[in-house]
């Protein structure tokens, strides 16, 4: 199965014709809505080896929510909840379950970025408010991207305070250590029926982003279900949002069940970069993240024909690999590996991707037939397939 890219003359040429009008600097922060912030700041450490970062609540005089902030190297994790019935994020948990609410996008300038985009069409969700405490004042702003999720662009470049103005820094006595996740290598949204294209455009023209691989219905399936995928990349490379939206097949395929259970668009996967995915992967499932079952033996057995020359850089042992149930592809710039857990709440919604990358840009497309295979089989079980 081969990536088509867009455009035949390669990436670098492909990001230079992204727009300059919204530089980004990176992922600042992804926060979640949930049913109980707490609990879940306890299974990021625990299980995927997050630390204590910064807290705001009662304590510091919030009367609504509560908002634990967690860190490991480059990600940062907020986990938002309700304290009222009245609370527009406890209806945005009743709505989807918990779930992404803010991709936060780290910029030299707020209120440029709100003006640049919402300027092109884009929804305001946030005018560009100033933040300020002891530590120097941040200014953030915001827009809406698909379904309720939004996107906040954070302007840190005058603060020193570890999180944003109103937050205290969470200092815990319990500190399980790190998994060696390093920073968010991309993070994937699902769209319903006939609505790729349309938040491509969106992404293009609101966001200057360009479509670097896209994938259709006849690459992305199985004998039973079918998905289509565009990427969408800022102009340097470091914000990656592949977009998915489900096409026709004999069964239900995972972004319909997604978008039954999340009562709509949402994220769908957050890809979280580390350098040693086997010592990560081992350390996570002695903690309890769960993985989707390993493809068969027959898979790592055509490893060495579909890495060709990549087969001889390649470090780690394939016999290991199989063990964890890691998976392996290759583009011409190199390899990568990759693994997917279950989702992680109730709702058959986000999960995470562990990947480290060896070279190769792509995004697994080698893998999907045995990942939505892998997908399938958990459909089953839930009886939504
Ligand atoms: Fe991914």
């Amino acid at each position: 199965m081969k990536e088509v890219k867009n455009v035949e003359y390669g990436l670098e040429k492909i990001f230079e014709a992204a727009q300059d009008f919204l530089p980004l600097l990176g992922t600042d922060y992804v926060e979640f809505y949930v049913g109980n912030a707490k609990q879940a700041a306890h299974y990021y450490k625990t299980a995927f080896g997050f630390q204590s970062y910064a807290y705001a609540g009662l304590e510091t005089g919030l009367k609504d929510r509560a908002s634990y902030v967690l860190k490991q190297n480059k990600i940062t994790l907020v986990f938002t909840t309700a304290l009222n019935s009245s609370s527009p994020i406890g209806e945005h948990v009743k709505k989807h379950g918990d779930g992404v609410k803010v991709i936060a996008l780290w910029v030299e300038d707020a209120r440029k970025s709100w003006e640049e985009t919402t300027k092109r069409g884009a929804k305001s969700y946030m005018e560009p408010t100033v933040e300020k405490d002891e530590h120097g004042e941040t200014v953030r702003s915001g827009i809406y991207t698909y379904g309720e999720t939004v996107h906040i662009f954070v302007e840190r470049k005058n603060y020193k305070g570890c999180f944003l103005p109103g937050y205290v820094e969470w200092k815990s006595d319990y500190n399980p250590s790190s998994t060696g996740l390093k920073f968010v290598d991309h993070m994937v949204g699902n769209v319903g029926w006939g609505e790729m294209n349309t938040w491509v455009k969106w992404y293009e023209d609101v966001m200057g982003f360009v479509n670097f691989l896209s994938f259709d219905d006849k690459q992305i399936h199985t004998e039973y279900s079918a998905l289509m995928s565009k990427v969408m990349s800022n102009g340097n490379g470091r914000i990656k949002f592949p977009i998915n939206e489900p096409a026709e097949g004999k069964k239900r395929s995972q972004i319909e069940e997604y978008l039954d259970f999340y009562e709509g668009p949402g994220a769908q996967h957050i890809a979280v970069a580390t350098d040693d995915i086997i010592s990560t992967v081992k350390q996570l499932r002695e903690r309890g993240v769960e993985f989707l079952s390993a493809p068969p033996h027959t898979y790592y057995e055509e490893v060495p024909m579909r890495l060709g020359s990549h087969m001889k850089m390649m470090k780690e042992d394939l016999n290991e690999l199989e063990k964890l149930g890691i998976l392996i592809d290759a583009d011409e710039e190199g390899y990568l590996l990759q693994i997917f857990t279950k989702p992680v709440e109730d709702r058959p919604t986000l999960f995470y991707e562990i990947i480290q990358r060896m070279g190769a840009r792509g995004f697994g497309a080698g893998n999907f037939k045995a990942l939505f295979e892998s997908i399938e089989r958990e459909q089953e079980k839930r009886g939504t397939l």
